[in-house]
This record gives C-alpha cells, structure tokens and sequence, in this order.
C-alpha cells in the first residue's frame, strides 16, 4: 500500500480538493484506495457525501476506542473506503495527551488492512498537533498543497522542519515527495513567482538525505475553478459533478502523475508546455506548467527576493506581515546560505545537522513540541 498525508497547517489551501479528487481518479482508474479524514471539520467526509452526525465509528473512535479500521471505514464509491470523521474529533488531541505511543496509534491501526488496498491517502488538519502527526507516523509520502500567494511561503519551513523531525525520532521511510499548486492562475506574475522560488529551493536540496531531497513540483497545478469548490456541497467528485471542466482535468493529471511519477527518480527534462487560464476552453486537458528542466542551478536560496515584476517589501518598507522566528539552519551542505527576507521563513536544515536526537525521545515526541 502507497501511503500518502496531504499537509499543509495553512487553512484553505486544497488539502481536502486534493484528497477527495485524486482518491476519486485513482479509484477510477482502478486502484483499491482508502482516505482517512482527520480534521475535525470533516469536509472530506461530507465532500464524499457523508453526514459526519451519521458517523458512529470514524477515525475518531479508531484513535481513541481502538475500533479496527476494517469496521470503521465505509465503501463510497467503487474501489474507494472512506474513514470518516465526525466531530467527536475535535476531542480527540486532548484526550490522547496521556496515553503512551500516541503518535503511533494510526500507524498501528492500519497494519491489519494494509494489504487491502493500493493507496492510503490522509486528509490533515490546518495544524500541526497530534493528529497531524498520527499522520505523519503512519505514511511514508506528504503531498504539500500551495496555494500561490504572497503568503504562500510563510510557515512552510516550519513544516518541513517538522516532517524532518518526525522522520529522523519516529518515521525513517517518510520524506516530502510533491508539492501540488492549487488555485494557480498563470496571469497572476506572483504564480509563477512562488513556483519558481519553490523549485530553486528543492533543487538546493537534491543530493542530500533531506526529506525533500527527491520532492517535485507536481507539474500539473490547479486551476482556479468554480466547479471545484461547487461539487462538495453536492457530496461529489469532481468527476461526478462535471467530468470534463479544468477541475477534473486537472485532478485526472495529477493522480496520473502521481501514479506514475511522484516518488520516483527524477525524470529528464519533459517538455514545457504552457498553461492555459480559467477563461480558456473549460474542456481542454490539464496541461504541463512546469516541469525539473525549469528547476534553476543549485544554491539559491527559496528566501531570495525575484527582480521580475514582483511587489514583495523592501527594507526600508513596513513588513506586511506580523514577523516571525527566522531558522538560523543553512541550505544543504553543497548549497549558497540562505539570504532571510523578512516576508518568508528560511527553510531548516535537515534535522540531522542541528537537532540531536535521543532514541527515547521518540516515545513522547509531540509536533507542538518542536
Ligand atoms: N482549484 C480551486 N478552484 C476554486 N476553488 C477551490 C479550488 N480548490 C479548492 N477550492 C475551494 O477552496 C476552499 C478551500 O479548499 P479546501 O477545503 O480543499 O482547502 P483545505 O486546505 O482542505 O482547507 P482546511 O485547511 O480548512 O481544511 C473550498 O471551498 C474549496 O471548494
Ligand atoms: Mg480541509
């Protein structure tokens, strides 16, 4: 089984689009797939049609009850099992806060159906508590949605900081293997922008043992578009409320290529082809808008200010947003030191170069803690 969490403890950046449309796809398309929700808001449970008050055994009850997952999760679709949520989840962080291993409760729970099905994927909160890190514990890929905005940076080294964490004290096989641009509008400059900060920074990252050595941009990104944020409220797929809009299109391409590509060695420069915008054909195919031909030379730092078209302050300009801790962590070793820029966070080392770490540690470690 393929086990993936799709992070990001920003709110509101695709987490659940994701989850629900590339499960649905890879369910399509034939592979056995299981979605946990794990936010206590439950809006992947209710986009797959799901009334979280109807949930009497979800993940909830698995985390703190020990129900089996085999009895808790519910079939939705053909091929695609559902572990819902229900609001009981909310609860769950805090009562956990004392029993021992409770980060490694979910890892454990889905021993017994691993051989189930293909793909695990796991809807996380808008946080980096206990629940996320059940999460983290139990898969051995994280999918980062971005929404590419002037903020879109701005906390993404402190989860990466903690994926590295959690794979050197408790989750050796866990690494970041994409990162999926959502509501990606190509006329916007600051789009592109971000993408192309983001790539210059995970290829300073290539060669070392880092947790994001080997993560890619996921070449497809997603576009603006309103049937997406329409189908939920439907309890549908996107495929289900309009198989042949962007949205859909998209989703398709993405679960292709992570199918097929995500998590495995990088390929050799595929063909850059534009994409188009949300005012274009709605039944064209999802198209490339990026690709590691793109990526730029090693060295420069996701911090460093673009000189293209870009409105981000300067020094003598207020801050336009409330400062915060800058990681003093260098790139990888071979690369150029990170330059700050007050409106994004410097991205941490890997956590073997500054973060000593005792085997013990590992039963009591806690996300909120790092
Ligand atoms: N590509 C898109 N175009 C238009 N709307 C979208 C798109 N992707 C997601 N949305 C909408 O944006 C909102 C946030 O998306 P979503 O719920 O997937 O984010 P999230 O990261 O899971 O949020 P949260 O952190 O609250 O769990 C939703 O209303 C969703 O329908
Ligand atoms: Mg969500």
């Amino acid at each position: 089984m393929r086990t993936l969490a799709v992070l990001n403890q920003k709110g509101g950046v695709g987490k659940t689009t994701t989850v629900a449309n590339v499960a649905a796809a890879l369910a399509k398309s034939g592979q056995r797939v299981l979605v946990i929700d794990l936010d206590p808001q439950a809006h992947l449970t209710i986009h797959l049609g799901t009334d979280p008050r109807q949930i009497a055994r979800g993940s909830y009850q698995v985390l703190t009850a020990s129900v089996p997952i085999a009895e808790a999760a519910a079939q939705v679709r053909e091929n695609l099992c559902l572990l819902g949520a229900s609001v009981d989840l909310v609860g769950a962080e805090t009562e956990l806060v004392s029993v021992v291993g409770r980060e490694i409760i979910l890892r454990e729970a889905l021993e017994p159906v691993a051989d189930r099905f293909d793909y695990l994927l796991i809807d996380c909160p808008p946080s980096l508590g206990l629940l996320t890190l059940n999460a983290l514990t139990a898969v051995q890929e994280v999918i980062i949605p971005l929404q590419p905005h002037f903020l879109a940076l701005q906390g993404l080294g402190k989860l990466l900081e903690t994926v590295a964490i959690v794979r050197k004290r408790i989750n050796p096989k866990l690494s970041v293997s994409g990162i999926l641009l959502c509501m990606f509008d190509r006329r916007v400059t600051l789009s592109t922008e971000v993408r192309n900060d983001i790539e210059k920074f995970l290829s300073s990252a290539r060669g070392t043992d880092c947790a994001w050595s080997q993560a890619q941009v996921i070449p497809t990104a997603i576009r603006p578009n309103v049937k997406l944020a329409e189908a939920p409220s439907y309890g549908k797929t996107i495929f289900e409320y309009d198989d042949t809009c962007n949205g859909a299109n998209d989703y398709r391409s993405v679960a292709e290529f992570i199918h097929h590509s995500l998590g495995k060695p990088i390929p050799a420069a595929p063909a850059v082809v534009e994409q188009s915008s949300q005012s274009s054909s709605e039944s064209k195919p999802a198209e490339v808008i990026a690709s590691p031909a793109e990526i730029p030379s090693p060295g420069i730092s996701l911090a460093e200010p673009v000189a293209t078209g870009i409105e981000r302050p300067t020094e003598p300009q207020k801050p336009m947003v409330p400062d915060t801790p800058q990681f003093s962590a260098p790139t990888p070793s071979h690369a150029t030191p990170v330059t700050p820029v007050s409106t994004v966070e410097s991205i941490p080392t890997p956590i073997s170069e500054n973060v000593p770490v005792k085997p013990s540690e590992s039963e009591n470690i806690s996300v909120t803690q790092v």
